[in-house]
Order: C-alpha cells, then sequence, then structure tokens
C-alpha cells in the first residue's frame, strides 16, 4: 500500500486526535492518512475537530444499538466502509471485546497517560489516571502507546515518555503537562511507525 488508511476512535475533547491532524500536515506522519473519525460520543468537540480539517466523522451510539457487540458491528462496518488498516484510540473510552481485538491483530493502538504498568488497566482513564498519580505521590509519571489486545492496557508496549510531576500539581495540571510533553509527540510517531510498518507488508 503507498499510505496505511487510519481511523481514529474518539470519546471527548480530541487533542490527541489534533495533534494526530497537525502531525500529518507537517509530515511527521508520511506513511499513514487519517480517513475516518468515530465517535461513541455525540457531543465529542473532537467530531468538530475532524470535520474541521475535512475528515470523514461518524458518530456511532451504543446506547441506540443498545449491546456492545452491535455497537462493534457497526464500528467494524464503518472501517470495512473506508478500508481502514490501522486503528488509533485516542481518548476513546470504552473497552473493546476480545473478538473486536482478535480482528484487528497489532493493527490497533492506543495512548495511555501513564507509564504502564502503572495507573493502567480497568477504572484507570482520563483524569482517574492523574489522581491515581498524584494520591501515591509519584515523581515522575508519563504516557505509554501500545498495541491494543484483550487485556486492558495489557498490549506490547510501542512508546514511552516520562513526565515530571511538580509540587502543587492538580489532576488538571499534570493531565495537562503530560499531554503536551508526552502524549501529543509519542502518539503521531507511534502512529508514523506502524504505519510504515504496514506500507513495508509488516505487521
Ligand atoms: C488523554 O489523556 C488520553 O491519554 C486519555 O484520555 C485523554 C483524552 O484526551 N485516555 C485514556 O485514559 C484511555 N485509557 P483527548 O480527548 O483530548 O485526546
Amino acid at each position: 500500500m503507498l499510505k496505511a488508511k487510519i481511523a481514529v476512535l474518539v470519546s471527548g475533547g480530541g487533542t490527541n486526535l489534533q495533534a494526530l491532524i497537525d502531525a500529518q500536515n507537517s509530515g511527521v506522519i508520511k506513511s499513514g492518512e487519517i480517513k475516518l473519525v468515530i465517535s461513541n460520543n455525540a457531543d465529542a468537540y473532537a467530531l468538530t475537530r475532524a470535520e474541521n480539517a475535512g475528515i470523514k466523522a461518524i458518530y456511532i451510539s451504543i446506547k441506540e444499538l443498545k449491546t456492545q457487540e452491535a455497537f462493534e458491528s457497526a464500528v467494524i462496518a464503518a472501517l470495512e466502509e473506508n478500508g481502514i488498516d490501522l486503528i488509533v484510540l485516542a481518548g476513546f473510552m470504552s473497552i473493546l471485546s476480545a473478538d473486536f481485538t482478535s480482528r484487528y491483530d497489532h493493527r490497533i493502538i492506543n495512548v495511555h497517560p501513564s507509564l504502564i504498568p502503572s495507573f493502567c488497566g480497568q477504572g484507570y482513564y482520563g483524569l482517574r489516571v492523574h489522581e491515581a498519580a498524584l494520591k501515591k505521590g509519584v515523581k515522575v509519571t508519563g504516557a505509554t502507546v501500545h498495541f491494543v489486545n484483550e487485556i486492558p492496557d495489557g498490549g506490547e508496549i510501542i512508546a514511552q515518555k516520562a513526565v515530571e510531576v511538580m509540587d502543587g500539581d492538580t489532576p488538571e495540571t499534570l493531565q495537562r503537562r503530560v499531554m503536551e510533553q508526552a502524549e501529543w509527540i509519542i502518539l503521531p510517531q507511534s502512529a508514523e511507525k506502524i504505519s510504515e510498518n504496514l506500507c513495508r507488508g509488516g505487521s
């Protein structure tokens, strides 16, 4: 393939999606192209970011579809319709089933806002991760990009970057620093690395 076709799955503000879009525009991502954004939240600002960038953006409602299985079938249909090669979870706040993850083995990556294996797994998402890090009193935290398998935050690690915790940090100030100094850098770099591998015919 010339370029890997990328789908980004989102649920919220979409700053990581924005970092991916910016990286595509600046040439950091050159082996892949963002073709589709899927949100499981109708109000996600990430949908607006995608539209502003001219990227096809759709909302798939788990409430309307009622079951996780039906939701995942709708996601798979959209991925197939758009010939997607690589799925990037960028603030996607829902755990995908083993059926789904095995279907896209080594083709789903996720960004998590801590240094895995700390503060990860079921129940650790968004601000909760930073609350737990501050409660524990760690002096260094960071972000991890990993492949997604059936174990929440348990797939092979692709990239990590450490970030210092400062005196007086709140979950919000720490979240922002981890995003700026780690997530927005290693997620686009990893998306490029995996896209490049896929273009070469690897996995
Ligand atoms: C990011 O910090 C991301 O790492 C985290 O949610 C935030 C989404 O922000 N993801 C998880 O916790 C997944 N387990 P964004 O919508 O602005 O990219």
